[in-house]
């Protein structure tokens, strides 16, 4: 199959893996209204095209919190790489370190913090969830810091899971959930060897290593539910903020007076971020609620912005909504399920290149010089209440 974009790794991932694999990573909450938007919003913004502009050889290098970085994009944390390909999260951390860019390790991956980060040349980044052991956030932070890891992205959108129909159907919950995977398994064999034989340990290795068993994956949607901690608020975040030392990021910010308590809290930076259109269905998408972020707290901290992100266009999109950088989910998750570290590799090195032209046709030859300037901004749409 020939890959050029991330589509094509969307649908080489859905050939490899099985169902229950693909429809978790792909799916999104209730009728997927908001993971529709992500996409389609960003993609309705029309870039102003420039002509003659003498642009030359565009620089689409970066500095977030200090690090310098080849382009303003980080990979997010993903619960469960692991198992999109073997030790996944390994490989996609080597592959983003090879491109001078960030990997951030979900609290809920398969390979443990040491292990991740023993492998890579360039620190990682930790995601924390707010999970009811708070003994267990206490030792992931020290593990982290202990490891040699500096940026904390803290998750404040899942104080519950939102519900998303295709996990029941596809066998990733609900009834006879087990013998329905393991049927998946066996008419999957490129993904049963890879991954199901040779990338064991299966579990939740940040997890196992605090309570010094292995947590298994056998029912992971009902695991998040019970154990993530829904009465958090601002007040029981400042032990977290006093031991860390490093930069913290807040991810899941939507609205303009969050992202202002965010400044107030004391954070470096926030993720305006939906989760992938994966929590409450019906929400803004972050290309709509960027700008009005942007407009509350641009300058006071760094903004990065993720849900919906496909290709280097959509960077440049984001980036002129008023975000400093972006995070990518999906889409390197679709190329590290296809082809391991050389997939995500690759997609990276198409993104460089479809930023390359959307720079150099908008006139932007830093990243510095992409803005509201870099989209046409009379066919807008306005903010749709209407029907999609
Ligand atoms: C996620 N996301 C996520 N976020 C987080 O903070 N911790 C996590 O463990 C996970 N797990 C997770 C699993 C899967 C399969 C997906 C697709 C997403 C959300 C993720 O970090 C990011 O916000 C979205 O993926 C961004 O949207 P796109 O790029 O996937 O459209
Ligand atoms: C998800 C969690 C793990 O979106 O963040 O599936």
């Amino acid at each position: 199959m020939i890959i050029s974009s991330s589509t094509d790794y969307r649908e080489a991932a859905k050939r490899r893996l099985p169902p229950f694999l693909f429809h978790y990573i792909d799916g999104g909450a209730y009728a997927e209204h908001t993971l529709r938007r992500n996409v389609g919003d960003l993609s309705d913004l029309a870039l102003r095209q420039r002509i003659l502009k003498s642009v030359g050889n565009v620089d689409i290098s970066t500095t977030l919190f200090g690090e310098e970085l080849s382009m303003p994009v980080a990979l997010a944390p993903v619960g469960l790489t692991g198992m999109f390909a073997r030790r996944g999260e390994v490989q996609a951390a080597q592959a983003a370190a090879s491109k001078k860019l960030p990997f951030t390790l979900s609290t809920v991956s398969v390979c443990p913090i040491e292990e991740v980060q023993s492998q890579v040349s360039r620190p990682i980044w930790f995601q924390l969830y707010v999970l009811k052991d708070r003994g267990f956030m206490k030792n992931a932070l020290e593990r982290a810091w202990a490891a040699g890891i500096r940026t904390l992205v803290f998750t404040v959108d899942m104080p519950v899971p939102g519900a998303r129909y295709r996990d029941a159907h596809s066998g990733m919950s609900g009834p006879n959930a087990a013998a329905r995977r393991m049927v998946q398994a066996v008419t999957h064999p490129a993904w049963a060897y890879d991954v199901g034989l040779m990338g064991r340990p299966h579990d939740l290795g940040n997890i196992s290593a605090y309570r010094g068993q292995k947590t298994a994956l056998g029912d992971y949607i009902g695991w998040l539910g019970a154990n993530f901690d829904p009465s958090i608020g601002w007040g029981d975040l400042e032990w977290i903020r006093e031991f860390w030392k490093g930069p913290m990021i807040i991810k899941g910010i939507l609205d303009p007076e969050d992202a202002r308590d965010a400044v107030r809290f004391g954070a470096d930076g926030i993720v305006v971020s939906n989760h992938g259109g994966r929590q409450l269905d019906g929400v803004l998408s972050s290309a709509r609620a960027t700008p009005m972020i942007a407009e509350a707290v641009k300058g006071e901290l760094t903004i990065l912005a993720d849900s919906g992100i496909r290709s280097g266009l959509d960077v440049v999109r984001m980036i002129a909504q008023g975000a400093d950088g972006v995070l990518i989910g999906r889409a390197f998750i679709y190329a590290l399920a296809t082809a391991g570290r050389k997939g995500v590799e690759n997609l990276l090195d198409i993104m460089t290149k479809e930023m390359r032209v959307a720079m150099t046709l908008t006139g932007a030859k830093t990243v510095r010089e992409i803005s509201r300037e870099s989209l046409v901004r009379e066919i807008e749409k306005p903010l749709a209440l209407a029907a999609e």
